[in-house]
């Protein structure tokens, strides 16, 4: 069997941006978990993307895998995607490159360190002249588009844009009540169904030609879309980027919850 990989940070501007990251100076250690170290990416560096997504920061998922959203969350942007007919020709990055410990103080958000690295990034996959969407997920993402479009290069680019919801604030948004969570995804897939219906024109050289077909009140078939194989470091198990919940953080307290992440290969994959 042949297996498709994602062979990293292999050219320039993306190899310096890599060896050259903000580190707990600029991402306090109080506020992000930097002890795991930046993680920046998933998707295509090589000028094809189409689609910018900027997220918000990297889970334990993430932390194993080192690429971004590749989870929950990340199945169901993929599923959006899909619905743009984009099921290769994107590239994702955080709004933050660690993972957030509690929350970001304005302050460290606006340190003008943490906003020009991130905006190195975004000239970097904008600068081909390739990507004709870019979807914010939350808030935090919004924050980094617009900082971005304060620059020079920022401000004389003309791209399509959306900030929708996050794709897990209905659960962090309903502490697990049914109806609530319900409710709240619903809200969420009207403000996706919005979005779709203003990026669908502007993405102009999709993967696959396909019909705009938009969400109902709750995820159908087919509106979550696994993760390729190929967005993925070489040698990754099948069961790291098919399959959730196999990293969990694991303490007494939140010291060793910070220090420690127990990887656990899931059920059916030996027996
Ligand atoms: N994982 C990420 O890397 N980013 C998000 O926004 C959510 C999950």
């Amino acid at each position: 069997m042949v297996h498709a990989f994602d062979p990293g940070y292999i050219a320039e501007p993306f190899v310096t941006l890599c060896k050259q990251y903000p580190d707990s100076l600029v991402y306090p250690l109080t506020q992000f978990r930097v002890e795991w170290g930046p993680i920046f990416h998933r998707g295509r560096l090589d000028g094809s993307a189409r689609i910018l997504v900027i997220g918000q920061d990297p889970a334990q998922h993430e932390t194993v895998v080192r690429r971004i959203l590749v989870g929950e969350a990340g199945r169901r942007v993929q599923g959006l995607l899909a619905k743009l007919g984009v099921t290769r020709s994107y590239v994702f990055i955080n709004a933050f490159l660690y993972s957030v410990y509690g929350s970001v103080r304005a302050k460290t958000r606006q340190n003008p360190e943490l906003i020009d690295y991130r905006n190195q990034w975004i000239d970097a996959l904008v600068s081909g002249g390739q990507i004709e969407a870019v979807i914010a997920l939350g808030r935090a993402a919004d924050e980094a588009w617009k900082f971005w479009k304060q620059t020079s290069f920022g401000a004389d680019t003309n791209i399509a844009y959306a900030a929708i919801t996050h794709p897990t604030q209905p659960e962090s948004s309903s502490k697990r009540g049914k109806v609530k969570l319900a409710a709240a995804t619903k809200k969420m897939l009207q403000n996706w169904n919005v979005a779709l219906q203003s990026l669908a024109p502007e993405v102009k050289h999709p993967d696959l030609l396909t019909p705009l077909i938009l969400y109902g009140d709750s995820w159908n078939d087919g509106d979550r879309t696994a993760i390729p194989e190929f967005d993925f470091p070489a040698g990754l198990p099948g069961w790291m980027h098919e399959q959730d919940s196999w990293a969990k953080r694991s303490g007494a307290d939140d010291l060793s919850k910070r220090r420690n992440i127990t990887i656990t290969v899931p059920k059916g994959v030996l027996i």
